[in-house]
């Protein structure tokens, strides 16, 4: 890609980086240093010299899914590869490579101002392509996975570059190969696989109800609703603090389900594998009151249980102390764990 063939040979190195503005919970952390890395070439030697030291290391790209602590030791790669074409196209799909570094949201309106419509259910998640596959980002009834043909990534065991094809990044729901080896691989690069026989996707409950008098919608028309719904239920980072869904929808098998759902007629689930549902997590927080609350410098979103927020000088310990009383009385109440969804860094 063209910003490739320009960026310099060594990434630029930061000290003491402050990284409240880019942690979109906008908590107060400093990097002891930061590597800020344009191209994939930059990565070998960087890894090496953060081996040589020793050094404890982690890779931040939008952070739109992390909790920060005050201070990051070592070194943080910020990934900042941009770039994105076409690089293939015949007569059912066409291939496009994208940077890691790149602008999720920035990318969906790119594939459709380039007619390559798809990930439009997708629109305005947070974060960067290369986060998006690590846990496997989903909305509306639709996920990244369909959609990858390859992920290009720095494997730091093996000191060299690798391509993953879609079947060995092992993706399932917000989890992926990647995700299961934390410290493992630098994603550089994605290749997506956009087909072309493109069909509106507006099953999801919230979608389908605005298109009650447009049943074939555009995709433009289908992006402009997923940015009205995802506006309304959750919190721009730029007003408020918050990483998205705080915990995963739970998966729990049929029996326990049955169960739940004799005590409790409104539970909210979705089908999942066979022998197993996947239940609304917002709605069994909420049941137990939370939507709205506020404990300190930290709460639970007014529109949307599963979101938590940080109301401005909150930290990652009032963030995880919020989380796990909310874990406590989720189990009590209903007898599900709820799993933290943003990395802990
Ligand atoms: N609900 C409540 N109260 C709440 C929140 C939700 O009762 O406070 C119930 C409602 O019945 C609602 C249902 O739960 O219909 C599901 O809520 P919603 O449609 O908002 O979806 P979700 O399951 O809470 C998931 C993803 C979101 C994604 C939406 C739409 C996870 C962990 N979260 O949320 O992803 O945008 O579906 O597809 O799977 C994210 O990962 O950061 C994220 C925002």
């Amino acid at each position: 890609m063209n910003s490739r063939q320009n960026a310099p040979i060594s990434a630029k190195l930061i000290l003491n980086l402050g990284l409240k503005d880019r942690n979109t919970f906008g908590l107060d952390a400093v990097a002891d240093f930061a590597y800020e890395i344009t191209a994939a070439n930059q990565i070998p030697g960087v890894m090496s010299n953060i081996a040589e030291k020793n050094l404890a290391w982690r890779v931040l790209g939008s952070g739109s899914n992390v909790i920060l602590p005050a201070v990051l030791p070592g070194a943080t790669l910020l990934i900042n590869i941009a770039g994105q074409e076409i690089v293939s196209s015949d007569q059912t799909h066409t291939l496009v490579e994208v940077g890691a570094g790149v602008n999720w949201h920035e990318f969906v309106a790119w594939t459709l101002e380039n007619n390559l419509p798809s990930l439009e259910n997708l629109a305005l998640i947070p974060g960067t392509v290369g986060a998006a596959p690590i846990q496997n980002i989903g909305a509306y009834g639709v996920e990244l996975a369909d959609y990858i043909e390859s992920i290009e990534a720095f494997d730091t065991k093996t000191h060299d570059f690798v391509t993953l094809p879609t079947q060995a990044c092992q993706f399932a729901y917000r989890n992926s190969y990647f995700k299961q080896n934390p410290h493992r691989f630098i994603v550089t690069k994605v290749v997506f696989r956009i087909p072309k026989n493109w069909e509106a996707r507006i099953h999801y409950a919230d979608l389908a109800k605005q298109f009650i008098d447009n049943p074939k919608p555009s995709p433009e028309e289908i992006f402009l609703a997923v940015c009205k719904i995802r506006t309304h239920k959750l919190p721009d980072p730029k007003v408020i603090g918050n990483a998205g869904s705080f915990f995963q929808n739970p998966v729990i098998p049929n029996e326990q389900y049955e169960t739940l759902l004799r005590k409790h007629s409104g539970l909210v689930s979705y089908p999942d594998v066979p022998g197993k549902r996947k239940l609304a997590a917002g709605w069994l927080i909420d049941q137990c009151g939370f939507r709205g609350q506020r404990m300190g410098e930290v709460g639970v979103y007014e529109n949307q249980a599963l979101v938590l927020v940080n109301h401005g000088k909150g930290t990652a310990q009032d963030i995880l102390e919020l989380a796990q009383c909310i874990q406590n009385k989720v189990h009590e109440e209903f007898g599900v764990s709820l799993e933290i969804e943003p990395n802990i860094f």
